[in-house]
Protein backbone atom coordinates (compact mmCIF):
# COMPACT_ATOMS: atom_id res chain seq x y z
CA UNK A 1 0.00 0.00 0.00
CA UNK A 2 1.38 3.83 -0.57
CA UNK A 3 0.27 7.06 0.45
CA UNK A 4 -0.23 9.37 -2.76
CA UNK A 5 0.85 12.73 -2.36
CA UNK A 6 0.23 15.47 -5.82
CA UNK A 7 2.07 18.55 -5.56
CA UNK A 8 1.29 21.33 -7.83
CA UNK A 9 -0.39 19.07 -10.42
CA UNK A 10 -1.02 20.96 -13.73
CA UNK A 11 -2.51 19.49 -16.87
CA UNK A 12 -2.19 21.51 -20.43
CA UNK A 13 -4.50 19.80 -23.51
CA UNK A 14 -2.29 21.06 -26.76
CA UNK A 15 0.22 23.67 -27.77
CA UNK A 16 1.21 27.24 -28.54
CA UNK A 17 -2.22 28.95 -29.69
CA UNK A 18 -5.03 25.75 -29.20
CA UNK A 19 -3.31 25.23 -25.57
CA UNK A 20 -5.56 24.94 -22.98
CA UNK A 21 -5.01 24.90 -19.00
CA UNK A 22 -7.72 22.32 -17.25
CA UNK A 23 -5.69 21.55 -14.10
CA UNK A 24 -4.64 24.80 -12.79
CA UNK A 25 -1.92 23.20 -9.76
CA UNK A 26 -3.69 20.86 -7.16
CA UNK A 27 -2.66 19.88 -3.98
CA UNK A 28 -3.63 17.03 -1.84
CA UNK A 29 -2.06 14.11 0.27
CA UNK A 30 -4.20 10.84 0.78
CA UNK A 31 -2.96 8.71 3.72
CA UNK A 32 -1.75 4.89 3.10
CA UNK A 33 -4.95 3.26 3.30
CA UNK A 34 -7.21 6.09 2.78
CA UNK A 35 -10.09 6.74 0.67
CA UNK A 36 -10.98 9.87 -0.79
CA UNK A 37 -13.62 10.89 -3.22
CA UNK A 38 -12.65 13.12 -5.92
CA UNK A 39 -16.26 15.12 -6.44
CA UNK A 40 -17.20 17.82 -9.03
CA UNK A 41 -19.90 19.30 -12.06
CA UNK A 42 -18.72 17.58 -15.44
CA UNK A 43 -16.14 19.18 -17.16
CA UNK A 44 -13.74 20.27 -13.73
CA UNK A 45 -11.12 17.82 -14.43
CA UNK A 46 -11.64 14.75 -12.64
CA UNK A 47 -10.68 11.70 -14.76
CA UNK A 48 -8.05 13.85 -16.13
CA UNK A 49 -6.23 13.51 -12.90
CA UNK A 50 -6.87 9.99 -12.17
CA UNK A 51 -5.39 9.32 -15.72
CA UNK A 52 -2.62 11.47 -14.98
CA UNK A 53 -2.46 9.34 -11.66
CA UNK A 54 -2.67 6.29 -13.46
CA UNK A 55 0.00 7.34 -16.48
CA UNK A 56 -2.47 7.08 -18.73
CA UNK A 57 -1.97 10.88 -19.28
CA UNK A 58 0.93 13.16 -19.05
CA UNK A 59 1.44 15.21 -16.56
CA UNK A 60 2.55 19.09 -17.53
CA UNK A 61 3.67 20.35 -14.17
CA UNK A 62 4.27 19.47 -10.92
CA UNK A 63 4.89 16.24 -9.69
CA UNK A 64 2.90 12.67 -8.82
CA UNK A 65 4.11 11.27 -5.78
CA UNK A 66 2.88 7.46 -4.96
CA UNK A 67 4.81 5.34 -1.62
CA UNK A 68 8.26 7.10 -1.62
CA UNK A 69 8.59 7.39 -5.36
CA UNK A 70 7.70 10.57 -7.98
CA UNK A 71 5.96 8.63 -10.92
CA UNK A 72 5.50 11.33 -13.51
CA UNK A 73 7.83 9.36 -15.61
CA UNK A 74 6.67 6.16 -14.85
CA UNK A 75 4.53 3.69 -17.28
CA UNK A 76 1.02 2.56 -15.85
CA UNK A 77 2.05 -0.98 -15.17
CA UNK A 78 5.18 0.61 -13.16
CA UNK A 79 3.30 2.36 -10.83
CA UNK A 80 1.25 -0.31 -9.13
CA UNK A 81 -2.54 0.42 -9.48
CA UNK A 82 -5.23 -0.76 -10.62
CA UNK A 83 -8.08 1.14 -12.24
CA UNK A 84 -11.72 0.31 -12.56
CA UNK A 85 -13.50 2.47 -15.05
CA UNK A 86 -17.19 3.61 -15.74
CA UNK A 87 -16.88 1.40 -18.73
CA UNK A 88 -15.32 -1.66 -17.18
CA UNK A 89 -15.26 -3.71 -20.53
CA UNK A 90 -15.25 -7.46 -19.81
CA UNK A 91 -13.76 -9.86 -22.05
CA UNK A 92 -17.24 -11.03 -23.51
CA UNK A 93 -15.34 -14.49 -24.77
CA UNK A 94 -14.20 -14.87 -21.51
CA UNK A 95 -15.58 -16.64 -17.99
CA UNK A 96 -15.81 -14.53 -15.07
CA UNK A 97 -12.93 -16.73 -13.56
CA UNK A 98 -11.28 -15.90 -17.01
CA UNK A 99 -11.67 -12.60 -17.27
CA UNK A 100 -10.30 -11.93 -13.87
CA UNK A 101 -7.44 -14.15 -14.25
CA UNK A 102 -6.43 -12.76 -17.61
CA UNK A 103 -3.67 -9.82 -16.19
CA UNK A 104 -2.02 -11.97 -13.83
CA UNK A 105 -1.46 -14.53 -16.37
CA UNK A 106 -0.19 -11.84 -18.45
CA UNK A 107 2.09 -11.12 -15.97
CA UNK A 108 3.58 -14.66 -15.74
CA UNK A 109 2.51 -15.60 -12.56
CA UNK A 110 2.34 -19.36 -11.22
CA UNK A 111 -0.79 -21.22 -11.90
CA UNK A 112 -1.71 -21.63 -8.54
CA UNK A 113 -0.75 -18.12 -7.22
CA UNK A 114 -3.76 -16.93 -10.02
CA UNK A 115 -6.37 -18.94 -8.71
CA UNK A 116 -5.41 -18.41 -5.00
CA UNK A 117 -6.08 -14.79 -5.64
CA UNK A 118 -9.07 -15.23 -7.48
CA UNK A 119 -11.18 -17.76 -5.65
CA UNK A 120 -10.03 -14.84 -2.59
CA UNK A 121 -11.55 -12.15 -4.55
CA UNK A 122 -14.17 -14.07 -5.82
CA UNK A 123 -15.18 -14.59 -2.32
CA UNK A 124 -14.84 -11.54 -1.05
CA UNK A 125 -17.10 -10.14 -4.14
CA UNK A 126 -19.61 -13.23 -3.39
CA UNK A 127 -18.77 -14.22 -7.33
CA UNK A 128 -18.09 -17.79 -6.35
CA UNK A 129 -20.96 -19.16 -7.86
CA UNK A 130 -20.59 -17.39 -10.81
CA UNK A 131 -16.73 -17.91 -12.06
CA UNK A 132 -18.02 -20.19 -14.74
CA UNK A 133 -20.59 -17.93 -16.34
CA UNK A 134 -20.02 -15.62 -19.31
CA UNK A 135 -20.56 -11.15 -18.76
CA UNK A 136 -23.62 -11.65 -21.02
CA UNK A 137 -25.17 -14.13 -18.29
CA UNK A 138 -24.65 -11.40 -15.74
CA UNK A 139 -26.55 -8.53 -14.22
CA UNK A 140 -25.02 -5.15 -14.42
CA UNK A 141 -24.13 -5.42 -11.03
CA UNK A 142 -22.73 -8.80 -10.96
CA UNK A 143 -20.60 -7.31 -14.15
CA UNK A 144 -18.90 -4.56 -12.01
CA UNK A 145 -17.93 -6.58 -9.19
CA UNK A 146 -16.15 -8.76 -11.64
CA UNK A 147 -14.33 -5.55 -13.11
CA UNK A 148 -13.70 -5.01 -9.29
CA UNK A 149 -12.64 -8.40 -8.90
CA UNK A 150 -9.70 -7.91 -12.12
CA UNK A 151 -8.82 -4.83 -9.88
CA UNK A 152 -8.58 -6.58 -6.40
CA UNK A 153 -6.59 -9.60 -7.70
CA UNK A 154 -3.14 -7.47 -8.62
CA UNK A 155 -3.18 -6.40 -5.70
CA UNK A 156 -2.13 -3.17 -6.19
CA UNK A 157 -0.82 -0.78 -3.99
CA UNK A 158 -3.64 1.97 -5.06
CA UNK A 159 -7.26 1.46 -6.64
CA UNK A 160 -8.39 4.49 -8.69
CA UNK A 161 -11.98 4.52 -9.67
CA UNK A 162 -13.29 6.69 -12.42
CA UNK A 163 -17.42 7.06 -11.77
CA UNK A 164 -17.62 3.19 -11.88
CA UNK A 165 -21.60 3.38 -10.93
CA UNK A 166 -22.67 5.41 -13.03
CA UNK A 167 -24.28 2.98 -15.69
CA UNK A 168 -26.15 1.43 -12.66
CA UNK A 169 -29.95 2.15 -11.84
CA UNK A 170 -30.62 3.43 -8.70
CA UNK A 171 -30.94 0.32 -6.53
CA UNK A 172 -27.96 -1.19 -7.76
CA UNK A 173 -25.60 1.88 -6.98
CA UNK A 174 -27.14 1.77 -3.12
CA UNK A 175 -25.76 -2.25 -3.13
CA UNK A 176 -22.71 -1.61 -4.74
CA UNK A 177 -21.85 1.54 -2.82
CA UNK A 178 -22.38 -0.74 0.39
CA UNK A 179 -20.23 -3.70 -1.50
CA UNK A 180 -17.32 -0.51 -2.06
CA UNK A 181 -17.40 0.26 1.32
CA UNK A 182 -17.32 -3.66 2.92
CA UNK A 183 -14.35 -3.94 0.26
CA UNK A 184 -12.34 -0.92 1.77
CA UNK A 185 -13.06 -1.97 4.92
CA UNK A 186 -11.39 -4.88 5.03
CA UNK A 187 -8.57 -4.14 1.80
CA UNK A 188 -7.78 -0.97 3.32
CA UNK A 189 -6.31 0.01 -0.36
CA UNK A 190 -5.50 3.51 -0.87
CA UNK A 191 -8.32 4.47 -3.05
CA UNK A 192 -9.05 7.41 -5.29
CA UNK A 193 -12.68 7.03 -6.53
CA UNK A 194 -14.10 9.87 -8.82
CA UNK A 195 -18.08 10.73 -8.62
CA UNK A 196 -20.20 13.34 -9.67
CA UNK A 197 -22.63 11.97 -7.54
CA UNK A 198 -22.56 14.13 -3.81
CA UNK A 199 -24.63 11.06 -1.99
CA UNK A 200 -21.65 8.67 -2.91
CA UNK A 201 -18.78 11.39 -2.52
CA UNK A 202 -20.63 11.85 1.25
CA UNK A 203 -20.59 8.27 2.38
CA UNK A 204 -17.93 6.50 0.45
CA UNK A 205 -15.19 8.25 1.38
CA UNK A 206 -12.90 9.16 4.77
CA UNK A 207 -12.14 12.78 2.68
CA UNK A 208 -13.43 14.39 -0.11
CA UNK A 209 -11.62 16.98 -2.98
CA UNK A 210 -14.36 18.94 -4.08
CA UNK A 211 -13.38 20.20 -7.85
CA UNK A 212 -14.23 22.89 -9.82
CA UNK A 213 -13.01 24.15 -13.25
CA UNK A 214 -9.65 22.46 -12.62
CA UNK A 215 -9.00 23.79 -9.00
CA UNK A 216 -9.69 21.83 -5.58
CA UNK A 217 -11.94 24.13 -3.79
CA UNK A 218 -11.91 22.57 -0.81
CA UNK A 219 -10.53 19.23 1.06
CA UNK A 220 -12.05 17.57 4.30
CA UNK A 221 -13.99 15.52 5.95
CA UNK A 222 -17.76 15.29 4.43
CA UNK A 223 -19.22 16.33 7.77
CA UNK A 224 -16.33 19.60 7.72
CA UNK A 225 -17.65 20.03 4.27
CA UNK A 226 -21.24 20.00 5.31
CA UNK A 227 -20.70 21.92 7.84
CA UNK A 228 -18.29 24.66 6.82
CA UNK A 229 -18.32 24.51 3.22
CA UNK A 230 -15.35 27.26 2.03
CA UNK A 231 -17.12 28.96 -0.39
CA UNK A 232 -20.70 29.25 -2.13
CA UNK A 233 -19.77 26.68 -5.13
CA UNK A 234 -18.71 24.11 -2.32
CA UNK A 235 -22.11 24.84 -0.11
CA UNK A 236 -24.53 24.97 -3.62
CA UNK A 237 -22.63 21.52 -4.81
CA UNK A 238 -22.63 19.21 -1.79
CA UNK A 239 -26.32 19.19 0.07
CA UNK A 240 -29.58 17.39 -1.21
CA UNK A 241 -30.91 20.48 -2.08
CA UNK A 242 -28.30 22.67 -1.60
CA UNK A 243 -27.75 25.47 0.23
CA UNK A 244 -30.32 28.37 -0.35
CA UNK A 245 -27.51 31.21 -0.93
CA UNK A 246 -29.16 34.78 -1.07
CA UNK A 247 -27.73 37.84 -2.56
CA UNK A 248 -27.94 41.14 -0.71
CA UNK A 249 -26.70 43.94 2.34
CA UNK A 250 -26.10 43.90 6.11
CA UNK A 251 -28.25 46.56 6.94
CA UNK A 252 -26.89 49.61 8.96
CA UNK A 253 -27.50 48.19 12.41
CA UNK A 254 -26.17 45.05 11.22
CA UNK A 255 -29.44 42.79 12.65
CA UNK A 256 -31.23 42.17 9.37
CA UNK A 257 -30.07 41.22 5.87
CA UNK A 258 -31.62 42.41 3.25
CA UNK A 259 -32.03 40.20 0.28
CA UNK A 260 -32.21 42.02 -2.93
CA UNK A 261 -32.30 41.34 -6.59
CA UNK A 262 -33.69 42.84 -9.43
CA UNK A 263 -35.61 45.48 -7.52
CA UNK A 264 -36.85 42.83 -5.23
CA UNK A 265 -36.08 43.10 -1.40
CA UNK A 266 -36.88 40.68 1.24
CA UNK A 267 -35.71 41.54 4.88
CA UNK A 268 -34.61 38.56 6.89
CA UNK A 269 -34.44 39.01 10.81
CA UNK A 270 -30.72 37.72 11.66
CA UNK A 271 -31.39 35.71 15.49
CA UNK A 272 -27.45 37.03 16.02
CA UNK A 273 -26.26 40.67 14.82
CA UNK A 274 -23.35 40.38 12.36
CA UNK A 275 -20.58 42.34 12.29
CA UNK A 276 -19.14 44.59 8.57
CA UNK A 277 -23.07 46.58 9.00
CA UNK A 278 -23.44 47.36 5.51
CA UNK A 279 -21.54 45.53 3.74
CA UNK A 280 -22.26 43.26 0.91
CA UNK A 281 -22.93 39.63 1.41
CA UNK A 282 -24.33 36.54 0.11
CA UNK A 283 -26.43 34.87 2.83
CA UNK A 284 -26.59 30.61 3.11
CA UNK A 285 -28.74 28.64 5.06
CA UNK A 286 -29.51 24.89 4.17
CA UNK A 287 -33.09 23.97 3.49
CA UNK A 288 -33.45 21.32 6.43
CA UNK A 289 -32.40 24.43 8.82
CA UNK A 290 -35.01 26.66 7.83
CA UNK A 291 -37.87 25.93 10.06
CA UNK A 292 -41.85 26.98 8.23
CA UNK A 293 -43.83 28.55 10.95
CA UNK A 294 -46.88 29.05 11.38
CA UNK A 295 -50.12 30.80 13.58
CA UNK A 296 -48.39 34.66 13.94
CA UNK A 297 -45.28 33.13 15.67
CA UNK A 298 -42.06 34.79 15.21
CA UNK A 299 -40.78 34.57 11.82
CA UNK A 300 -36.88 35.72 10.40
CA UNK A 301 -37.85 35.60 6.95
CA UNK A 302 -41.32 35.65 4.47
CA UNK A 303 -41.49 33.43 1.34
CA UNK A 304 -43.51 33.27 -1.24
CA UNK A 305 -44.68 29.82 -1.76
CA UNK A 306 -44.53 28.78 -5.55
CA UNK A 307 -44.39 25.01 -5.66
CA UNK A 308 -44.54 22.20 -3.35
CA UNK A 309 -42.94 18.87 -3.97
CA UNK A 310 -44.17 15.88 -1.97
CA UNK A 311 -41.41 13.53 -1.57
CA UNK A 312 -43.42 11.43 0.96
CA UNK A 313 -41.14 11.88 3.60
CA UNK A 314 -40.65 15.18 3.17
CA UNK A 315 -42.07 17.90 1.44
CA UNK A 316 -39.75 20.01 -0.92
CA UNK A 317 -41.23 23.83 -0.21
CA UNK A 318 -39.67 26.64 -3.36
CA UNK A 319 -40.23 29.80 -3.34
CA UNK A 320 -38.72 33.45 -3.39
CA UNK A 321 -37.37 36.06 -1.14
CA UNK A 322 -36.04 38.54 -2.21
CA UNK A 323 -36.36 38.17 -5.48
CA UNK A 324 -34.14 35.15 -5.39
CA UNK A 325 -34.84 31.19 -4.92
CA UNK A 326 -35.49 29.85 -1.82
CA UNK A 327 -35.90 26.11 -0.32
CA UNK A 328 -37.08 24.44 2.68
CA UNK A 329 -37.51 20.77 3.42
CA UNK A 330 -39.95 20.16 5.66
CA UNK A 331 -41.71 17.30 7.47
CA UNK A 332 -44.47 15.47 4.78
CA UNK A 333 -47.70 16.20 7.50
CA UNK A 334 -47.63 20.12 6.79
CA UNK A 335 -50.17 21.89 4.94
CA UNK A 336 -48.55 24.27 2.41
CA UNK A 337 -49.77 25.28 -1.00
CA UNK A 338 -48.47 27.09 -4.16
CA UNK A 339 -49.75 31.23 -3.38
CA UNK A 340 -49.09 30.75 0.49
CA UNK A 341 -46.69 33.17 1.90
CA UNK A 342 -45.08 31.66 4.66
CA UNK A 343 -42.98 32.63 7.55
CA UNK A 344 -39.76 30.89 8.13
CA UNK A 345 -37.09 30.66 11.48
CA UNK A 346 -33.29 29.55 11.53
CA UNK A 347 -30.75 29.52 14.40
CA UNK A 348 -27.85 31.79 15.14
CA UNK A 349 -25.81 28.47 14.39
CA UNK A 350 -27.31 27.73 11.29
CA UNK A 351 -26.67 31.28 8.76
CA UNK A 352 -23.36 31.15 6.75
CA UNK A 353 -21.69 34.19 5.41
CA UNK A 354 -19.84 34.63 2.31
CA UNK A 355 -17.83 37.25 0.82
CA UNK A 356 -20.57 38.87 -1.86
CA UNK A 357 -16.96 39.51 -4.09
CA UNK A 358 -14.96 36.67 -3.92
CA UNK A 359 -17.63 34.13 -2.81
CA UNK A 360 -15.54 32.63 0.09
CA UNK A 361 -16.23 31.49 3.56
CA UNK A 362 -16.35 34.44 6.19
N1 LIG B 1 -7.74 15.21 -24.97
C1 LIG B 1 -8.25 16.38 -24.64
N2 LIG B 1 -7.94 17.52 -25.33
C2 LIG B 1 -8.42 18.72 -24.98
N3 LIG B 1 -9.24 18.91 -23.92
C3 LIG B 1 -9.60 17.84 -23.19
C4 LIG B 1 -9.13 16.52 -23.50
N4 LIG B 1 -9.65 15.68 -22.59
C5 LIG B 1 -10.40 16.42 -21.75
N5 LIG B 1 -10.37 17.72 -22.12
C6 LIG B 1 -11.06 18.84 -21.44
O1 LIG B 1 -10.57 18.91 -20.11
C7 LIG B 1 -11.60 19.25 -19.20
C8 LIG B 1 -11.68 18.23 -18.10
O2 LIG B 1 -12.12 17.01 -18.62
P1 LIG B 1 -12.34 15.72 -17.72
O3 LIG B 1 -12.67 14.58 -18.59
O4 LIG B 1 -11.18 15.57 -16.81
O5 LIG B 1 -13.64 16.16 -16.87
P2 LIG B 1 -14.45 15.35 -15.78
O6 LIG B 1 -14.43 16.17 -14.53
O7 LIG B 1 -13.97 13.95 -15.69
O8 LIG B 1 -15.94 15.39 -16.36
P3 LIG B 1 -17.09 14.26 -16.39
O9 LIG B 1 -17.78 14.35 -15.05
O10 LIG B 1 -17.98 14.74 -17.48
O11 LIG B 1 -16.46 12.95 -16.67
C9 LIG B 1 -12.88 19.36 -20.03
O12 LIG B 1 -13.11 20.72 -20.28
C10 LIG B 1 -12.54 18.61 -21.30
O13 LIG B 1 -13.24 19.15 -22.40
MG1 LIG C 1 -14.79 12.09 -16.17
Amino acid sequence: MAAIHLKQVRKTYGRGAKAVDVIHGIDAEIADGEFIVMVGPSGCGKSTLLRMVAGLEEVSGGQIVIGDRVVNELEPKERDIAMVFQNYALYPHMSVYENMAYGLKIAGLPKAEIDDRVQRAAAILELGALLERTPRQLSGGQRQRVAMGRAIVRKPAVFLFDEPLSNLDAKLRVQMRLEIQKLHASLRTTSLYVTHDQVEAMTLGQRMIVMNKGRAEQIGTPAEVYARPATTFVAGFIGSPPMNLLRGKLAADGAAFEAEQGGERGTIRLPQPAAAAGHERIWGVRPEHLLPVFDGSPAQLALDVELVEALGAELLVHGRCGGQPLVLRCPAHLRVAAGQRIGAAFGPADVHWFDAQTTHRL
